[in-house]
């Protein structure tokens, strides 16, 4: 089974994708989380990355693609199958990803699009932290440790907020995902992949939704 969760800024694609992977044992490819790592190890791509993801703007379409082909390209994906996390996110990517699709002989099942009024995601964005030993994502309010300061996931006990929710990157990071979101359902609409859930409920009920179209598709 080969996925893509899309969803804007904070709408709980990282959120699901811990949930969904302990499921159905897809492997998650975070776009994000690969670019956050190249930065942080200060690689080519991290150092092209670094100033479009400090402004909240996108990463060129050249960088992203070619991290992802390279990425599918490996084997643990035809043998587990891919869920994609933030890629696509314009229609050139889109496209891109058919490529790819076509040249690795893989084929994308259902697009999970994570719908959240914009209004509800500064919130999320801002009360958001990350375990540093395991990259489990917690909210201050929404989505606490269940013990304080400790994961839940790993019992790690540092923990660090993105540089990018920052509020003057976060306005910017919301406006450019707006832009581009609406061609992109219109396309996975027309393509037959696209399954819409409300992601506005609390984080256990969106994965019920979730989980149902997995189970319907697995
Ligand atoms: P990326 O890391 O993908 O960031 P994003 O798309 O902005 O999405 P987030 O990770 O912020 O949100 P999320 O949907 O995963 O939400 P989460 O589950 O954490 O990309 C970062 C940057 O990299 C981009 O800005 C761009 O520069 C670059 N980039 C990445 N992909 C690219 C691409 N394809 N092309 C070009 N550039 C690219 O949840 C958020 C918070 O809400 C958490 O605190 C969580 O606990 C809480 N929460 C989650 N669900 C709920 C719920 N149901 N109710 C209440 N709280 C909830
Ligand atoms: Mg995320």
């Amino acid at each position: 089974m080969n996925l893509m969760l899309m969803g804007l800024p904070g709408a709980g694609k990282g959120t699901q994708a811990e949930k969904i992977v302990d499921k159905y044992h897809v492997i998650h490819i975070s776009t994000g989380d690969m670019f956050r790592e190249a930065m942080a190890q200060e690689t080519p791509v991290g150092l092209k990355a670094k100033g479009f993801i400090d402004q909240g703007n996108l990463v060129p379409d050249s960088v992203t693609n070619e991290i992802v082909k390279e990425r599918l390209a490996q084997s643990d994906v035809f043998q587990a199958g891919y869920m994609l996390d933030g890629f696509p996110r314009n229609l050139d990517q889109a496209k891109a990803l058919d490529q790819i699709n076509q040249d690795l002989n893989l084929n994308l099942d259902a697009v999970i699009d994570i719908q959240v009024d914009k209004n509800l995601l500064i919130d999320r964005l801002s009360g958001r932290f990350i375990c540093r030993d395991c990259g489990a994502t917690y909210h201050k309010l929404n989505n606490p440790t269940k013990v304080a300061g400790i994961c839940d996931r790993c019992g790690g006990t540092d923990f660090y907020q993105r540089d990018d929710d920052k509020p003057e990157t976060v306005k910017n990071r919301l406006d450019v995902n707006i832009k581009m979101n609406t061609p992109l359902i219109d396309y996975y609409q027309k393509a037959g992949v696209l399954h819409q859930v409300n992601g506005a409920q609390e984080i256990d009920q969106v994965f019920v939704e979730i989980d149902k179209i997995l189970n319907a598709i697995n």
